[in-house]
């Protein structure tokens, strides 16, 4: 049992620049859990350590308090019919449906994927909200219905139990209205405690770099993504990162029900060229981390098993896969302004105009609307027409178009006929355990 330790000692010591101990960091976290630290001194310390940061040392230690707040799952492969776990984490960004088509096409190459995904905030959409739109789907599982399901189907998607890293949820609704949310270590520490806390044996990040994303620039993003391959290590838990592209929205949709119809054509063989790609460079750096690099994720996708696993994963947890997906009462088409190619499509300005629409929510109780969001009729590189469509406008309530065709208004930067846009690559880089 740890000894007590005073909160302001603790306060003070990372206020001057020094390092917290680990029976500072243990007693800090699982006294605030508990409720015996108040929430100001919490704030003043997550202030202290966004001001300071912290050690490789120091973070690893925050990361095992929070993991030890709560339970941590064990996922030994016998107890999944032989299958390796792995999973990915993304930081969030537009259009980012990744995980719908990923999970079933790396449980169809023969991995375990346990996803524990989150509702969205903000102006990027969540994958629990995607997935809500699918008739009857349900996102809560008793810890044995996910066992269940990810032995025998080998993907599951759905919410974290109360009870993993209760340390961290407490303490992310802190940051959120204290300013402390940007601090690479206490965000690598939070994505992190809850990633190891799930269980899974390897971890791909995908961290978003641009406009639409969490990190604007390359470098912060590539020290996030360090430190978080970093701890995943340290925790035994085989992780890389890919740094990829979020200036740019992903694929055509950004809105719950409209990305689901999204992921169904790319696992139907089909879908827009960047979800595809990103989606194949994700699955084989899960199935390379999980020891099942011999399998192409090309193949399971164009012979249909990723699809039939995707139906199997949407049954189980209570959908209806053939079920239609709901659509906006009303549409608003928003044309090109001229003639020439699209060099600029901004990430940030579609995600804001899709929440806006009611996609998204700005607090954790707002409902989310199922249909709303974004059509994009163009990508960076094509050539437009004056007075064509560009965007397409979904919502249940057309006074939402004005503010979101305003935002939309200035996403968009068209260039002369015979223009070559200076695209970047969809994955930027790749951080692996040094
Ligand atoms: N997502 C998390 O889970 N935690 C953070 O701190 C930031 C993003």
């Amino acid at each position: 049992m740890s000894q007590a330790v005073d909160a302001v000692e603790v306060i003070a010591t990372k206020r001057d620049g020094g390092q917290l101990s680990n029976q500072q960091i243990d007693w800090v976290i699982a006294a605030y859990t508990r409720g015996e630290v108040a929430e100001e001194q919490m704030s003043a310390l997550a202030m202290a350590i966004l001001l300071n940061g912290m050690t490789r040392a120091e973070v690893f230690r925050w990361t095992e308090a929070m993991i030890s707040s709560g339970v941590r799952m064990q996922l030994a492969p016998q107890a999944l019919g032989g299958r390796p776990t792995t999973d990915k984490h993304s930081t969030g960004g537009v259009g980012d449906k990744i995980t719908l088509p990923l999970a079933p096409l790396v449980a169809a190459c023969g991995a375990a994927v346990p996803q524990l995904s989150g509702r969205g905030l903000g102006h990027t959409g969540g994958t629990l909200d995607k997935l809500e739109s699918i008739a009857g789907w349900r996102a809560t599982l008793t810890g044995d219905e996910f066992m269940a399901q990810l032995r025998e189907v080998g993907a599951v998607i759905c919410a974290a139990s109360d009870d993993l890293a209760p340390a961290d949820k407490k303490l992310y609704r802190l940051r959120d209205v204290t300013g402390t949310v940007e601090s690479i270590p206490l965000i690598a520490s939070s994505i992190m405690s809850k990633k190891i806390a799930e269980g899974t044996g390897a971890l791909v990040l995908d961290v978003k770099v641009g406009s639409g994303a969490f990190m604007k620039d390359l470098g912060r993003a590539r020290e996030l993504a360090e430190t978080m391959v970093a701890l995943g290590t340290d925790h035994g838990v085989r992780t890389v990162a890919l740094l990829t592209d979020m200036q740019t929205p992903l694929g055509l949709t950004a809105g719950n029900a409209l990305e689901v119809r999204e992921s169904v054509e790319v696992l139907q063989g089909g879908g827009p060229a960047d979800v595809v790609e990103l989606t194949l460079a994700l699955a084989s750096e899960m199935l390379e981390a999980a020891g099942l690099a011999g399998v192409d994720p090309a193949d399971r996708l164009q012979d249909g098993s990723a699809m039939d696993v995707w139906r199997r994963m949407v049954q189980a947890q209570g959908g209806d896969p053939d079920a239609p997906l709901p659509e906006a009462r009303e549409t608003h088409s928003v044309p090109a302004p001229a003639d020439g190619v699209l060099v600029g499509l901004d990430a940030h300005a579609v995600g804001v105009a899709a929440w806006r629409l009611g996609a998204g929510r700005a607090r954790k109780e707002d409902p989310v609307q199922a249909g709303a969001g974004v059509v994009m009729h163009a990508k960076p590189g094509a050539t437009v027409r004056g007075g064509e469509p560009l965007f397409t406008l979904h919502t249940d309530t057309p006074e939402r178009f004005e503010r979101a065709a305003e935002v939309l208004s200035a996403a968009v930067v068209i260039a002369p006929e015979g223009s070559s846009p200076d695209l970047p690559p969809l994955v930027l880089d790749r951080v692996v355990a040094r």
